[in-house]
């Protein structure tokens, strides 16, 4: 069976990729490689022995849009991943991001519609919920206003989706991702953010490479046991096995309404401190961090209740923080000795 994988050869897409051609499917995937590099493919085939097949186009263009799903009419299953995610970038350029994001999905699922496709998985975000009343959150706390165009274009997105999936045949799963680290056990793929990190993790295994000077961790006064900031971090290989599940259920007809939305995240959070401690204990690295002032807009503590997805999934997320920076530590150091041997 072929799924359709957008925005497949970034992060969370190739990593999905890999699982989905591990467990029998055929994947394509289109991509516009604006945030990743299409040698991605050959990393894919390295762990599965499988090249997946690549167009690359951007889904805001409508008419190559609908004429990609001309062409592959017999798509069982589509999983929406392709988005501009920088925060700090949206809000910059918060028109760039709603073009993008929103566009891209409407050609997305215009292109299902008229070809009577009907199985769509969407990566939505724990943004959506922004600092919950009552912790652990889960899927049916209210969501509050978001905090920047990034994660309004998911609010938008998860509303353009029900509005759709009620008028159409469509069946639609979001999922809703806390925080993805960690990389392949090969380090053939992984995290790449362009230029300077804005999340927590590549900024440490970057500090840790030399890449950058010094870790900033924001804010030390937080409600918090040690003072730092509390998020639930989770492994990308178990959040790509979630999509294999959410895409199965779809086709094996389990869904118990035609629009379900899952928090994927591990139930556990954890302190910037904690996360620090377990890179230096799994590296062997002395980080060099400050502590320095709160970044505007952060949230203070959040972390996933997965009860609803572990029984209805019938997946959990079962990787452990160690094993997510030692991960994140062997792509780092695998990368940077590859950028070297092309300089
Ligand atoms: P990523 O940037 O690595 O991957 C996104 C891919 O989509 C990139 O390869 C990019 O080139 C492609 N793309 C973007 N716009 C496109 C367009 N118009 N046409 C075609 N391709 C396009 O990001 P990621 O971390 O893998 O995130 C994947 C999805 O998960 C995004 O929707 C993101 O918002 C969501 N998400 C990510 C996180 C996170 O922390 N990484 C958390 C929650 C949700
Ligand atoms: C984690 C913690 C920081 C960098 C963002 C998006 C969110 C979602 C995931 C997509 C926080 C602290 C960070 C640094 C630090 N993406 N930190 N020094 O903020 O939870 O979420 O990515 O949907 O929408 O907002 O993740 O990795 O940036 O930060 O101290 O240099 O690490 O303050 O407490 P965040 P993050």
């Amino acid at each position: 069976m072929k799924i359709l994988v957008t925005g497949g050869t970034g992060y969370i897409g190739s990593h999905t990729v890999v699982e989905l051609q591990e467990s029998g499917f055929e994947v394509v995937i289109i991509d516009n490689l604006s945030n990743s590099n299409a040698e991605i493919v050959n990393s894919i085939e390295a762990i599965t022995a499988t090249k997946p097949q690549l167009e690359i186009f951007d889904l805001v263009d409508r008419e190559k849009t609908l004429n990609f799903f001309k062409r592959h009419n017999d798509i069982a299953g589509v999983i929406h991943f392709a988005a501009l995610k920088a925060v700090g970038e949206s809000v910059e350029k918060p028109l760039e991001y709603y073009r993008n994001n929103i566009e891209s999905l409407i050609n997305v699922l215009d292109g299902m519609r008229a070809n009577g496709l009907e199985n769509f998985v969407f990566s939505s975000s724990c943004t959506v919920y922004g600092q919950p009343d009552v912790l652990p959150v889960s899927e049916s706390a209210p969501l509050k206003k978001a905090e920047s165009p990034y994660g309004n274009t998911k609010q938008i997105s998860e509303d353009v989706i029900c509005d759709a999936t009620n008028a159409t045949g469509l069946r639609s799963i979001a999922l809703r991702y806390f925080n993805p680290i960690g990389a392949h056990e090969s380090a053939l793929i992984g995290e790449l953010p362009l230029g300077v990190p804005n999340n927590l993790v590549p900024f440490i295994t970057q500090t840790a490479i030399g890449i950058r000077e010094q870790l900033s961790v924001y804010g030390d006064n937080y409600n918090t046991p040690d003072g730092t900031a509390i998020r639930d971090y989770i492994h990308v290989i178990d959040l790509a096995k979630a999509h294999v599940v959410a895409v199965e259920r779809m086709i094996k007809g389990k869904m118990k309404k035609e629009f379900e939305i899952f928090n994927l995240g591990t139930g556990k959070g954890y302190s910037v401190l904690e996360v620090i401690k377990s890179f230096e204990k799994v590296s062997g690295e002395k980080l060099n961090y400050i502590i320095t002032g709160r970044r505007e807009g952060d949230i203070e503590q959040v972390w996933a209740d997965p009860s609803y997805s572990n029984a209805e999934l019938g997946w959990k997320a079962v990787k452990g923080l160690d094993e997510m920076m030692q991960s994140a530590w062997k792509w780092e150091q695998a990368y940077r000795e590859k950028d070297k041997d092309k300089r």
